[in-house]
């Protein structure tokens, strides 16, 4: 699909079909994650990978938001890898994240998924159900999975703000 095309179709899929997601396919949205900038190409990302029942059942005490998908990416990142910029010590981890999960949708929707970013959910709870190290934080879930035929955008989809709403220039 022709980006500009791709990225206006998208749109937080909430509701799947009951259509499994090939392993191929998996990998085929894990590929595209990884070749994701980030800070000083540090990839400090890691990605669990949720497909199994259990690991979806888990993931429903973690947070509301599963939508019933048949699995689930869940992007984190190792603070101890991630850039860290000198002026004031601030890490780039989360914001890599942030990249790679923006990949991941993008990624999903090219090859005919839906998914969407939940950020809802109890990073304690998260940590227990998959052991996570102290190092590694969970940043955002990604349920995903083929929509289903009456899968639609919520109303917030088509509410985005103009332009010159959001862009400022020379100076704030
Ligand atoms: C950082 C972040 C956190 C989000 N958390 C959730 C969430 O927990 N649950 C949910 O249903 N949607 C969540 N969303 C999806 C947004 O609500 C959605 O992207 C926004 O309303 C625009 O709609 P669209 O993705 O269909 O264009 C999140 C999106 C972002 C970027």
């Amino acid at each position: 699909m022709e980006f500009s095309q791709l990225v206006k179709d998208r749109y937080s899929v909430r509701k799947f079909s009951n259509q499994p997601v090939a392993e191929s396919t998996v990998q085929a949205i894990l590929e595209l994650a990884r070749v994701a900038p980030t800070a000083v190409n540090k990839q400090p990302q890691r990605i669990l990978v949720l497909r199994t029942a259990k690991d979806m059942e888990k993931l429903k005490e973690c947070t509301p938001y599963t939508f019933d998908a048949p699995m689930a990416l869940a992007v984190c990142c190792n603070h101890d890898e991630a850039w860290v910029r000198p002026y004031d010590s601030y890490n780039s981890g989360v914001i890599d994240a942030a990249i790679i999960g923006t990949h991941i949708m993008l990624a999903a929707h090219d090859l005919g998924l839906g998914s969407t970013w939940v950020g809802h959910f109890d990073p304690a709870v998260f940590r227990k159900a998959y052991n996570l190290p102290a190092n590694i934080e969970p940043v955002a879930l990604f349920p995903i999975g083929y929509p289903a035929p009456d899968a639609k955008p919520a109303h917030l989809h088509a509410k985005r703000r103009p332009q010159d709403e959001t862009t400022v220039y020379d100076s704030f």
